[in-house]
């Protein structure tokens, strides 16, 4: 399928967000390891979470889905059936590598494999430690497939050092930390998402959190005494979709469009403080909390952007933005620089060589580095037909940029945009879009 955009009249209109992938994901499998029946609403159904969803399947666990409602017969951390086949996790980090921490805890036996774009992703940053905790894992070359055999139990404590900031691998590790014998400590060099410090929390795990004097992090789970209770939540509006939504408005003269509930956890708001260093009018209101995470309106009218520079930590807090983010940077004013980004080679496409491409390719003046990025801004785009490479998150970036391309843009392959934001289209074309 291809999805074609072209140059639009203003976006307007209000608009409500399916939820957070990331919280997404984690309720899936934290209900599974919690022992009662669990409900979580306002769920993202879509490829990478379907992915999860079928694992579960693949587990014999009891699932249902209502609209955007799930409800889940939770088993506790015992007594799991050896699946039949090797469960597939698609083209879904998340699944494969939060799967294998928590399939470690239960003492699961099984393979872990996935898509081939999956199966180029680094699995060795999840094995290593898992493998010093006591788990019997192992991989053909540090990429999926992971082998999970028989291991000792109970798994030994941890104290480790993420090499790199990832909350997939800091989460990974925590949920195998439900089965040691003592507690696990990690310490990462940047903010990565807390999702799993503040939900397992709410589930009755002992997680302590803090920010050492050189700024970086360190989490501890101290393995439960007791069952892990079920969970009762409605999951906030996905920032990472809304992100989409809000570069689009802010290019497309005289737009002004408002996101009703969108999650302002601050280790995911980073895209917001980079559009608001470049000039962007984004303005916020009616915080509260949903699902133990804080939530907003974010109102966002057009403006001209001017270039800025990107680095250090802030990186972490906007981690799967960079293609969105460098669509606003591709049509503002002036010189942006990113930089300390080498993590996006190891995402779903390596998102440095292919976003520089395929934005050069619709007439973008970007300079790629080996750990970044340089954009000079322009008025216009000229467009034309990318690939995107197998990666949702870029393809509906290119796709945002055709708003502004005297030519239009023609995204190929873009059925991709369903692994994580399946109404992208839709909810684009509502805003007035020209889709
Ligand atoms: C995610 C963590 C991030 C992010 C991904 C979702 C998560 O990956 O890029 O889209 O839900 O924990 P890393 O942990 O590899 O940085």
């Amino acid at each position: 399928m291809n999805l074609t955009t072209n140059l639009s009249p203003p976006l307007r209109g209000t608009l409500t967000l399916a939820g957070d992938k990331s919280i997404s994901h984690r309720a899936i499998l934290f209900a599974v390891l919690a022992e009662g029946e669990s409900r979580v609403q306002n769920l993202l159904v879509s490829g990478v979470t379907q992915a999860m969803l079928d694992a579960l399947t693949a587990l014999a666990v009891p699932w249902q889905l209502t609209g955007s409602t799930l409800t889940v017969q939770g088993r506790g951390l015992y007594g799991w059936p050896t699946p039949a086949q090797p469960i597939n996790c698609g083209n879904s980090a998340t699944t494969i590598r939060l799967l294998a921490g928590a399939l470690a805890a239960c003492s699961v036996t099984a393979i872990l494999d996935g898509s081939p774009g999956l199966r180029r992703r680094p699995m060795n940053r999840i094995v290593a430690p898992l493998q010093a905790m006591g788990v019997n894992i192992s991989t053909p070359d540090g990429r999926a497939p992971l082998t999970l055999g028989p291991s000792q139990f109970p798994l030994k404590p941890l104290q480790y050092v993420l090499p790199v900031a990832s909350a997939q691998v800091k989460s990974c590790l925590l949920l195998a930390g439900l089965a040691a014998d003592g507690p696990v400590t990690l310490q990462e060099p940047g903010p990565s998402r807390d999702h799993t410090e503040r939900m397992l929390p709410a589930m009755g795990v002992r997680v302590e959190t803090a920010v050492l004097p050189d700024g970086t992090q360190r989490v501890t789970l101290h393995p439960p005494q007791l069952p892990l209770r079920p969970l009762h939540m409605t999951i906030p509006g996905d920032i990472s979709a809304a992100a989409f939504l809000i570069v689009a408005a802010l290019i497309v003269p005289g737009s002004e469009i408002t996101l009703r509930g969108v999650m302002l956890n601050p280790t995911r708001t980073g895209l917001l403080e980079a559009l608001q260093y470049m000039g962007a009018e984004i303005i916020t209101s009616n915080i509260s909390q949903m699902g133990g995470e804080p939530v907003g309106d974010l109102t966002i009218r057009a403006n001209v952007l001017h270039g800025t520079e990107i680095g250090g930590n802030l990186v972490v807090r906007m981690i799967d933005e960079f293609p969105i983010f460098a669509v606003a940077a591709a049509l503002a004013q002036g010189q942006t620089v990113v930089r300390d980004a080498l993590e996006l080679r190891h995402k779903e496409s390596d998102r440095i060589t292919a976003l520089c491409q395929q934005l050069q390719a619709i007439g973008a003046d970007v300079q790629e580095r080996p750990d970044g990025f340089v954009i000079n801004g322009r008025s216009h785009l000229h467009g034309g037909v990318v690939n995107p490479h197998g990666d949702h998150r870029l393809a509906m970036s290119l796709a945002v940029a055709g708003l502004r391309a005297t030519h239009g843009v023609t995204v190929q392959n873009a059925e991709i945009m369903h692994e994580s934001f399946p109404d992208f289209g839709a909810k684009l074309a509502a805003l007035g879009a020209a889709v």
